[in-house]
């Protein structure tokens, strides 16, 4: 579904501050495969996600999606068929928008050629249908402003929009990281269960680890732009979160850091 093959990227080549964020990247996902990312800080996660979702151009290496090239396909043209979404609440949505609004939005973008320009009595059923899923009672507030909810009610959202029309592929970053404990679950059991029902090829970048080895099906640990751990199947069955911190020390040579990690 993912092919990455020997991405790099670099920032700030041949300055003092060079940094090779990405290095000889190597990566092929499966159709439906749930893969989640955890690294230490600046292990490079969110430039792998940049590279994928072409927030900018790799410096060498090719990402194939679905069998297609994408290398140097600009990121507004990836969009329609990469969901992505970020920690912060209030990158996802317009908050001045409506509900409704919002998903219309999300539609027009997803939506492959065709014109869209009202929203139609069969969109709103769509719609309705869609959030009534979500289990918030949203499909009851169609016509609230998007700023009026809750930070865990506008990430429910913006998975919602983001999954509006089924992606090849979703990149989670953080996205439950500003949530308070309780939404979390709320937020990730919304996402297991999205990504199951639309068979959505899945890429979670997590601080928490019994969360990256709960979810899904492969966990990939990153450090220093590179894979350092990857494991699936019954490896990753038995895993616990010591064993993992043993392995990610054994492999990247030091002990992982990241201010926010969570071991529980
Ligand atoms: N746009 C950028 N310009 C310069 N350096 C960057 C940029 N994006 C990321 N980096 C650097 O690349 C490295 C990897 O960053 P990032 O992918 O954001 O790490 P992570 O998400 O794993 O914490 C870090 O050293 C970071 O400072
Ligand atoms: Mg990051």
């Amino acid at each position: 579904m993912l092919k990455l093959n020997n991405i790099s990227k670099t920032f700030g080549a041949c300055t003092i501050d060079e940094k090779k964020a990405l290095e000889n990247f190597n990566l092929s996902l499966n159709p439906e495969e749930f893969v989640t990312i955890i690294g230490g800080n600046g292990a490079g996660k969110s430039t792998l996600f940049n590279s994928i979702a072409g927030t900018f151009y790799v410096d060498t290496g090719s990402v194939i999606l679905d069998g297609e090239d994408i290398t140097f396909k600009p990121e507004y043209k990836r969009s329609k068929e990469i969901g992505r979404m970020f920690q912060d609440p209030l990158k996802g949505t317009a908050p001045n928008m409506t509900i409704e609004e919002n998903l219309a939005l999300a539609y027009l973008r997803a939506k492959k050629g065709g014109s869209f320009t009202r929203v139609t009595a069969k969109d709103r059923e769509y719609f309705k249908d869609k959030l009534s899923g979500l289990g918030l009672g949203l499909e009851d507030r169609l016509d609230s402003k998007v700023g009026l909810l809750s930070g865990g009610q506008r990430q429910a959202l913006t998975l919602l929009m983001a999954t509006l029309v089924t992606p090849k592929l979703l990149l989670l970053d953080e996205h439950t990281a500003a949530l308070d404990p309780a939404t979390v679950e709320k937020v990730l059991s919304l996402t297991e269960k999205i990504v199951k029902e639309n068979k959505i090829t899945c890429m979670m970048i997590t601080h928490n680890i019994s969360s990256a080895l709960a979810l899904g099906t492969r966990t990939i640990m990153m450090d220093s732009g590179k894979i350092v751990l990857d494991i699936s199947g019954d490896e990753r069955v038995g895993m616990t979160v010591p064993i993992i911190l043993e392995k990610f020390k054994e492999n990247a040579k030091k002990a992982l850091d990241n201010d926010r990690i969570l071991l529980g």
